[in-house]
């Protein structure tokens, strides 16, 4: 089969870095329903936990591997020969087993984390790839902190470990302090510089710090990287991860850029309402594809436009995410037009007079009950009966 150069690869990583947040904790059959759900929505890679951090984790990877046969299980480790050997342990019932393995990669992880130097990290990043490719063909490394990490280094480490058996290479931006135009130039220079890099695949690793996951991961898309790594409703460590469905919708939205991935979009909200639930970690009102108001429009302008055309304002069709409907929120900000539409789809025909009036009391109960709903409609006509 011919290799697609524009097709993207989605590494999910809501059960391991998205579990990572405190108070989000699930449990072994949680963690399977999730997955089989992670299954269903089409990601590719699936990484599953980190074995060797506790006999729980451990746990669920095996189990993972055992319910899901299409997406690749992928094992989290450091570069120590303990932490693979669990994870090679975790994963024999993986149909399709990788193991990601990685090392600090910038000056600052070399010298304040490990104590080390550039060549003794080299050797070890080195080591621990050809340690894994013993056991498993799949190996993705991961050059953590690598947004901060010198390229001319960072290209070396790159290649190095491609030539020690890496299929994947990840370049985290660990702790989002990346600029989209710096981190797209990284991943640009590691494409026109690492000699052996077309034998493996680029990934983005974003977090959300200053922000700029969601665009960091596009620039470097842009510039060559063919796998995404993020989470449902981007959580994950501090201010978060990519959220995963933002970079579909962006690729989807904007066809121009040429990449597109298997993600069933349409599955989106669901699944983002069960991770929420499961992982007692609610989601933003604004968030961008998922948030409850993604699909509300509240002002009377926008109202007034959408219920004209929607593309006025709705550059996603709500259901190309599962998302139950657009909604035109009544608040004292809202139009006649927007009063009038739902007036008419609760069953009540008003000219224009009857209308002005009504919309002068609704006005005065929009400001003391800030937003109005089906029942104070039916109230607002019952008083319009009584008051004429
Ligand atoms: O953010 C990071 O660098 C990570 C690595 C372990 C891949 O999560
Ligand atoms: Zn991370």
């Amino acid at each position: 089969m011919l290799h697609d150069p524009n097709r993207v690869y989605v590494f999910d990583t809501t059960l391991r870095d998205g579990e990572q947040v405190p108070g989000c904790q699930l449990t072994t059959p949680e963690k399977i329903e999730i997955a089989k759900e992670l299954e269903l929505l089409g990601v590719d890679i699936i990484e599953a936990g980190f074995p060797v951090s506790s006999p729980g984790d451990f746990n669920s990877v095996v189990e993972i591997s055992k319910a899901v046969k299409n997406p690749t299980v992928c094992a989290l480790t450091r570069a120590n020969k303990g932490d693979i050997d669990a994870a090679i342990e975790s994963l024999k019932y993986a149909k399709h087993p990788r193991i990601h393995t990685g090392i600090g990669s910038s000056d600052m992880h070399i010298k304040h984390k490990f104590n080390s130097t550039r060549e003794e990290i080299l050797e070890r990043a080195v080591e621990a790839v050809k340690y894994a490719k013993r056991a498993v063909e799949d190996i993705e490394f991961y050059a953590e902190d690598a947004g901060r990490a010198d390229v001319v280094y960072l290209a070396q480490m790159v290649e190095a470990v491609i030539a020690a058996g890496a299929t994947v290479v990840n370049i985290p931006d660990t702790n989002g302090y990346c600029l989209p135009d710096q981190y797209g130039a990284k991943i640009k220079y590691l494409k026109e510089n690492v000699k052996n890099i077309d034998k493996a695949i680029i990934s983005v690793h974003c977090h959300n710090d200053l922000g700029l996951a969601t665009a960091n991961s596009i620039a470097g898309l842009q510039n060559g990287a063919r796998q995404i790594e993020g989470t449902i409703n981007g959580i994950g460590e501090r201010a978060g991860n990519t959220s995963i469905e933002e970079v579909v919708m962006i690729l989807k939205t904007h066809q121009v850029l040429g990449l597109h991935t298997q993600i069933d979009s349409k599955r989106f909200y669901e699944l983002s309402q069960m991770i929420r639930t499961q992982m007692r970690m609610p989601v933003q009102p604004n968030k961008a594809i998922v948030g409850s108001n993604a699909f509300a429009h509240s002002s009377g302008i926008h109202q007034d436009g959408f219920l004209k055309m929607r593309e006025n304002y709705e550059i996603i069709r709500p259901e190309d995410v599962g998302f139950p409907s657009a909604t035109i929120v009544l608040t004292a900000r809202s139009g006649r037009h927007a009063l009038k539409f739902h007036l008419e789809r609760l069953g009540y025909t008003l000219d224009k007079e009857e209308l002005a009036r009504t919309y002068n009391d609704f006005l005065t109960l929009a400001d003391v009950k800030l937003d109005i709903n089906d029942e104070d409609l039916h109230a607002l006509m019952v008083y319009k009966l009584v008051k004429n």
